[in-house]
C-alpha cells in the first residue's frame, strides 16, 4: 500500500521533475569515438550511458563530408586471412570481436560513401548492445564535491531538465563546430555546412574558396568544371599527404585542383590568412583586399595583386573544432595553442589538464598527436580509446592493464609475429608501442602491448604493474623524411641494407632498451625529431618494401643479436632432439632447452599473445 503510494507520488514528481539519473560512466557522444568507448564499456560490464543528442549514431555523417565520399580507404583485400593485420589497411572499422562488424562487408568502394558508414555505425551500436540514450543534449556540465564522502561528480541538464550524473566523463562528441573567423566582409561568405554542392550553381561564377584542407579541395573539385576559375586561400602552404605521412593533409583522391593551378588553367592557391583579409561588396561581386593589420593599409597597392578579380562566391572552409560551450564556465575548459587550437587541452593520458576525471575520446583527442599520426581519424582512435579504456580500468576499477609473461627464448618470435600484424602501433605510430619489461634477470618477459609512448615515465601508474628494466618497441619514418616540400620520391628513400638500418626513411621498427624507465624530465626534454628520450641500447628493423619483416638474415638474424646483448642470454632455439643429444654430450644445454624440455616450464605457448578488442 504505502509502496504504491510512494509509486505515485515519484511519478508524479516525476512529470515535474525527473529524478536524478546517476551512471559511473557517461560518455557524451554516439559517434565513432563514442561508440567505440561504448564497446569497451560494455565488454568490461561498466554501468555507463552514452547520451546523443540525436536520434541515429555517429549523426554528423548524415551531412558531412557534403560530397558524400569518405577518404579513409576500404581495402577488402590484402592477400591475408590474419584480421590483426587485416585492420592495418581497413580505415573505417572499429574494434570489436564480432566478424561480421567488418567495415569489408558494407561497401566495396575504396573510398566508401558516407551512408554507408552510417549503417556501420547502426548495427555496431546495435549488434554489440551499447548503452545509448538519443535524443538527449546535455549542457551545463558541472562538477560538484559531495561535502560528507568527498567524492566529486559530475553534473549536467539535458533538454528536458534531467539532471544526470557520473563518476567519470568521457567526452566524445568530435568536432562539431565550424570554425568560421569574423573578418571584415566575413557576412558576405558561405559557408560549407550550407553551401549550394549542385555543379549547374557555379556555371560561369568566380569562385574564392577560404580554407586549403581536405574540404576545400574537395569542394574544389566538384565545381571546378563550372566556374570561370576557383582560387583557394590558407594560412600555410599546401601540405600533401603523401608529403608528411599525415591524413589529414591533403590526400591524393582530392588534389586535381594542384594540376590544374601548376598547368595555368586559371584555377590557383594563395598563401594568407583570415586575420589579413576583407571583403567589399562591389556591386554583385567580391573584392578581395589583404590589409596589414598592423599599418592598418591595404596591400592592394600594386596593380598586379594576384586576386584583382572580383568573385561571385566566397566560401568558408575551414573544418570544424572542438565545441566546448556544452561546460559550465566553471569548469574552465581550455583549448590547445597554437595549431592544434581546433582541439581541448589534454594529457597524454587524454584527461583535461585542469579537470580530473574528464576525458576526451575520439576525433577531438587528436590534439596530442596532431599532425603526427592518425588520432584523428576512426583507424588512429579506435585504438587510443582502448588505450584510454585500459587506463580507466587501471585507475577505477583496479583492473590492471592486460599483460603476458613469456619466456625470454619466446620473445623473438613473439616480436616477428607483433611487427608483422599488430595494427594499433601500425595506425598509431610513434605514439602508441608495445612495452616488454625484463623479469628474472632476463629469463621472462611481462609484454603490454599499444602503451602511450608519451607516457612511459608513468608506466608503473598508468599499467599497475611495477617496471624498471624494458624494451619499447615503436613503429616509425625516418626522422627527417617527412613533411610538407620533402621530396619523399627522391631516387635514395629507400635503404635495403641491413647495416643502414638506422637510416631508414619509410615506416620500420625500432626498438629502445630502458634499464631503468626514463624520467618525466628526460621525457619532456626530447627534441621534435625523438618520439623517446635515448634509450640504453637502440636497434632499427631495415624498412621493407612490403612492410614484412621476415627475412631470416636481414630482419630475423640482426634482432636476435640485439635482444641477446640486452638481456645477455643466449636466444637461440633448438628442436628437442637436438637439445637430447646436447643434454646427452654436456653438462649444461642452450636456454631454449631448459626453459623449453628441462626446467618444467616447458609448454609452448603457441598463441603468446592474446588479442583483445
Ligand atoms: C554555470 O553554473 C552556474 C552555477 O550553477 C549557473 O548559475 C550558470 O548559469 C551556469 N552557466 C551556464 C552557461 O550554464
Ligand atoms: C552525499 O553523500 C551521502 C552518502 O552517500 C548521501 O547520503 C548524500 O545525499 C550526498 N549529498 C548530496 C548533496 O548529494
Ligand atoms: C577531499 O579530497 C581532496 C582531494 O581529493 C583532498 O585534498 C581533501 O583533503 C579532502 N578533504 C577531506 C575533508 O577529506
Ligand atoms: C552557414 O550559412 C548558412 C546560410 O548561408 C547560415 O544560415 C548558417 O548560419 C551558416 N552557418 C554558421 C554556423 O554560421
Ligand atoms: C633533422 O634535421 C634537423 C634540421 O636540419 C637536424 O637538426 C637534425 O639533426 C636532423 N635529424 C636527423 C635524425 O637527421
Amino acid at each position: 500500500m504505502t509502496s504504491r503510494v510512494l509509486m505515485v507520488l515519484v511519478t508524479l514528481v516525476g512529470c515535474i521533475q525527473a529524478a536524478d539519473k546517476y551512471w559511473d560512466y557517461i560518455v557524451v557522444g554516439a559517434g565513432p569515438g563514442g561508440l567505440q568507448m561504448g564497446h569497451f564499456l560494455q565488454k568490461a560490464g561498466r554501468n555507463y550511458v552514452l547520451l546523443e543528442r540525436n536520434s541515429v549514431a555517429a549523426s554528423f555523417f548524415e551531412k558531412f563530408p557534403r560530397h558524400d565520399q569518405l577518404i579513409s580507404i576500404n581495402k577488402r583485400h590484402t592477400g591475408k586471412k590474419n584480421t590483426e593485420f587485416n585492420l592495418r589497411h581497413d580505415w573505417n572499422s572499429l574494434l570489436s570481436d564480432d566478424k561480421s562488424l567488418l567495415f569489408r562487408h558494407y561497401s566495396k568502394l575504396f573510398f566508401p560513401q558516407r551512408v554507408q558508414l552510417l549503417d556501420y555505425m547502426a548495427d555496431y551500436q546495435k549488434k554489440l548492445g551499447i548503452n545509448v540514450q538519443f535524443h538527449t543534449e546535455v549542457s551545463n556540465i558541472r562538477k560538484e564535491t559531495n561535502a560528507t564522502t568527498n567524492k566529486t561528480v559530475f553534473l549536467m541538464d539535458d533538454q528536458n531538465g534531467n539532471t544526470l550524473k557520473c563518476k567519470v566523463l568521457i567526452v566524445a562528441s568530435g568536432l562539431s563546430k565550424p570554425v568560421e573567423p569574423k573578418f571584415q566582409g566575413s557576412e558576405f561568405t558561405e559557408n560549407y555546412s550550407d553551401v549550394s554542392i549542385n555543379p549547374d550553381d557555379y556555371e560561369g561564377k568566380s569562385v574564392l574558396i577560404i580554407g586549403r584542407g581536405n574540404s576545400a579541395f574537395e569542394l574544389a573539385e566538384s565545381i571546378y568544371g563550372s566556374t570561370n576559375f576557383v582560387h583557394m586561400i590558407g594560412r600555410s602552404r599546401v601540405r600533401l599527404s603523401w608529403a608528411t605521412h599525415y591524413v589529414g593533409d591533403l590526400r591524393a583522391v582530392n588534389n586535381a585542383l594542384l594540376d590544374t593551378y601548376q598547368l595555368k588553367s586559371l584555377d590557383a592557391v594563395v598563401e594568407a590568412t583570415t586575420d589579413d583579409m576583407q571583403l567589399v561588396k562591389t556591386g554583385d561581386r567580391l573584392k578581395l583586399e589583404l590589409v596589414d593589420q598592423q599599418a592598418g593599409v591595404s596591400e592592394n597597392i600594386y596593380d598586379n595583386f594576384a586576386m584583382r578579380d572580383l568573385y561571385d562566391k566566397v566560401i568558408l572552409c575551414l573544418g570544424f573544432q572542438f565545441d566546448n560551450g556544452i561546460f559550465n564556465s566553471s569548469l574552465n575548459i581550455k583549448k590547445s595553442k597554437g595549431r592544434e587550437d581546433k582541439f581541448p587541452l589534454i594529457g597524454y593520458d587524454y584527461q583535461l589538464r585542469d579537470v580530473e576525471d574528464l576525458y576526451i575520446a575520439g576525433g577531438a583527442s587528436h590534439g596530442p598527436d596532431f599532425r603526427k599520426s592518425a588520432g584523428g581519424f576512426i583507424h588512429g582512435f579506435r585504438y587510443t580509446a582502448r588505450a584510454l579504456h585500459r587506463m580507466l580500468e587501471w585507475k577505477y576499477e583496479g583492473v590492471p592493464w592486460p599483460s603476458v609473461s613469456i619466456l625470454s627464448t619466446d620473445l623473438l618470435a613473439t616480436i616477428i609475429k607483433r611487427i608483422n600484424e599488430g595494427s594499433g602501433f601500425y595506425q598509431m605510430f610513434g605514439m602508441l608501442g608495445d612495452v616488454m619489461a625484463i623479469r628474472s634477470a632476463g629469463e621472462e618477459i611481462e609484454y603490454l602491448e599499444e602503451v602511450p609512448l608519451n607516457l612511459l615515465d608513468r608506466l608503473s601508474e598508468i599499467t599497475g604493474h611495477s617496471y624498471d628494466e624494458v624494451i619499447v618497441l615503436v613503429l616509425q619514418y625516418g626522422a627527417n623524411f617527412s613533411g610538407p616540400g620533402k621530396d619523399v620520391f627522391r631516387i635514395d628513400r629507400a635503404t635495403g641494407e641491413p647495416s643502414d638500418a638506422h637510416n631508414s626513411n619509410f615506416l620500420h621498427p625500432v626498438f629502445y632498451h630502458y634499464k631503468q624507465l626514463p624520467t618525466a624530465e628526460q621525457m619532456s626534454s626530447k627534441t621534435k625529431y625523438e618520439i623517446l628520450p635515448r634509450p640504453d641500447h637502440m636497434h632499427h628493423i631495415v624498412e621493407d618494401f612490403l612492410t614484412l619483416w621476415d627475412a631470416p638474415s636481414s630482419h630475423i638474424l640482426p634482432l636476435r643479436r640485439y635482444l641477446e646483448t640486452v638481456l645477455d642470454r643466449d636466444l637461440r632455439t633448438f628442436y628437442a632432439s637436438d637439445c637430447l643429444s646436447m643434454a646427452m654430450l654436456h653438462q649444461t644445454v642452450p636456454l631454449y632447452c631448459q626453459q623449453h624440455y628441462l626446467s618444467g616450464r616447458g609448454i609452448i605457448r603457441a598463441e603468446p599473445l592474446f588479442q583483445q578488442s
